[in-house]
């Protein structure tokens, strides 16, 4: 089925100017359609389908952008804030045009994987309960990790508000007067990790998502920045989340 659009809208939607600039830029005879200069703004065309350049640049058409951030300690996993930066703050010029919004939340001071769409189907069903999406986190721990606690997680640890979590898998990478360790858990509670190591009476000092389902996050981005997800990424996530995880639903 052809979805046409305006042209322009369509160009100012991809950050390239408001329609008022757009107009001049199709006067000037910058912008082509399907390798034809176009003289109307107002020309509806289906981006899907027609080549749009602008400038010379042809542009890179999308409905929905997956960018994974490597998200830094002070900024917030909101859309928008009055008093603190948000994640979406953050983002490039180039994918605030698509209203991405943050997949679930981590606290001010986690750092690490978060995943930023305006795909709300794929987001409901990542942060979907019954999804059991496993997430990942390295973790600086103040206090002696034991076996006794990877045992406890491994049954549940019952948090502060008397909710009993779902098993989760503790592994201890480094163990001492502080201890390193990763934890893997199936949901996705307020603070649930901070909360799960409190409740054995340990502190967590430093956290990092490294992992959402299939999806691991690219150490070769610094802290703050971001990319779009490869193809491979994004297959290997739908995937997971739509079929192996369909038989955990209750
Ligand atoms: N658990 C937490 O305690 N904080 C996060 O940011 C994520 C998981």
């Amino acid at each position: 089925m052809r979805e046409t659009q305006r042209v322009d809208r369509i160009l100012s939607n991809f950050g390239f100017g408001t329609r008022r600039e757009i107009k001049q830029l199709v006067k000037n005879g910058e912008v082509k359609v399907d390798g034809e200069v176009i003289k109307d703004s107002g020309m509806h065309v289906d981006p899907k389908t027609s080549k749009i350049e602008i400038s010379g640049q042809v542009l890179n058409y999308r409905q929905f952008i997956y960018v994974m951030m490597n998200k830094p300690a002070g900024v917030i996993s909101a859309t928008f804030d009055n008093r603190h930066e948000t994640v979406v703050d953050i983002l490039p010029e180039e994918y605030k045009c698509f209203d991405p919004f943050p997949v679930g939340r981590l606290d001010i001071d986690t750092e690490g994987l978060l995943l930023m769409t305006n795909d709300g189907q794929l987001a409901h069903e990542l942060l979907s309960p019954r999804k059991h999406v496993p997430k990942k986190y390295f973790a600086y721990i103040e206090g002696e990790v034991s076996a006794g606690d990877v045992k406890m997680f491994e049954e549940g640890i019952l948090l502060d508000d008397g909710y009993k979590t779902l098993p989760a898998e503790l592994h201890i990478l480094e163990q001492g007067e502080s201890s390193s360790v990763e934890v893997i858990i199936f949901e996705g509670k307020f603070h649930q990790v901070k909360r799960m190591f409190e409740a054995v009476g340990k502190k967590v000092k430093y956290l990092k998502r490294i992992t959402m389902g299939n999806l691991v996050l690219d150490e070769a981005l610094a802290t703050g920045e971001c990319r779009e997800l490869t193809e491979n990424e994004l297959t290997g996530l739908i995937n997971a989340v739509r079929t192996e995880n369909d038989s955990n639903l209750n």
